[in-house]
């Protein structure tokens, strides 16, 4: 047993200071209490979003900005192009842009659930594909998804939305695997309520009552970004931030239909 303990290996550890981050959604909420937070800890910054005054407002001293749409390629070549040629690598990768809709899945036009896989999922596997070359010749980067914990528990106010980050969650599972080699770690992040304006920034429709009063529970973009940092410093594999929202997705696998009516009941449709 003494000698399991002495072979195990260390627990690993990522140093933030000096390394060059790019985080998306860098205008508020977040992606900028993540800005703070990684600039706090010595990181160099690379910040986008499509709003130029916010994001130079959100961006502490000394980050570089770039301001694009990340649904469309020439937003994000121009991000990652732009980042290269200031610092000459990218060394973590911070996909936290998104949006959800308050539409019902079943009526919604597709044109709305295309906008949203093509920003919280083709956005971060196309910028991953952009970045992953450069750290597989150095063996080493990060990729963090900013995923939700609708992708581990169906929210069924935002099903799309969910599905989007149920996509996410196996993307960066499976690249975890297809990278291990090259030195490459993934980790998906599951914020529960968090308080930003994520639920005004929606494309359409309206908070369900009932999901509204639980903004009380909610914790701040502050609070996130440091279960964020200290993920990527620990190499962690999933982030639940606040970690009190993993018992939902227990719950969900022990008593899926008690867990269903609950949801069905808020959503104002049990
Ligand atoms: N808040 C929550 O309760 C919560 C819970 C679970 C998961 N999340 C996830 O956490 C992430 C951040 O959410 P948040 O709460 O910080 O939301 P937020 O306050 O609405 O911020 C979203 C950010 O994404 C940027 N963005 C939106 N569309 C974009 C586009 N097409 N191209 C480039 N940038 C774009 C926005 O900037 P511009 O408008 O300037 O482009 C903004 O900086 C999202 O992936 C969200 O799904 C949030």
């Amino acid at each position: 047993m003494l000698l399991l303990w002495r072979e195990a290996p260390c627990l690993p550890t990522m140093r933030i200071d000096g390394k060059v981050v790019l985080i998306t959604g860098a205008s508020e909420g977040i992606g900028a209490a993540c800005a703070a937070e990684f600039a706090a800890s010595g990181a160099k910054l690379s910040l986008t979003a499509r709003n130029a005054e916010k994001l130079r407002a959100a961006a502490p001293a000394g980050a570089f900005t770039v301001t694009g749409d990340l649904t469309n390629e020439a937003g994000r070549r121009e991000i990652v192009g732009r980042t290269l040629d200031r610092y000459g690598a990218i060394d973590i990768l911070i996909n936290n842009a998104g949006a959800g809709t308050y539409e019902p899945s079943w009526e919604m036009p597709l044109e709305d659930a295309r906008y949203l896989m093509e920003l919280n999922f083709f956005a971060p596997l196309a910028l991953t594909q952009l970045v992953v070359p450069g750290m597989r010749l150095r063996k080493d980067g990060m990729i963090v998804n900013v995923g939700s914990i609708g992708g581990k528990v169906t929210l069924p106010w935002m099903t799309v939305y969910s599905a989007t980050k149920y996509a996410l969650g196996s993307l960066t599972e499976g690249q975890r695997m297809e990278l291990r080699r090259d030195g490459i770690r993934t980790m998906i992040v599951c914020p529960g309520y968090v308080r930003t304006r994520f639920q005004q920034n929606v494309l359409r429709g309206a908070t369900p009552d009932k999901v509204r009063d639980a903004r009380r529970y909610a914790i701040t973009a502050e609070a996130c970004a440091r279960s964020i940092r200290h993920g990527v410093e620990r190499e962690a594999r999933t982030v639940v931030a606040p970690r009190a929202a993993w018992l939902l997705v227990i719950a969900m696998r022990l008593f899926p239909s008690l867990v269903e009516a609950r949801m069905a009941e808020m959503n104002g449709t049990a």
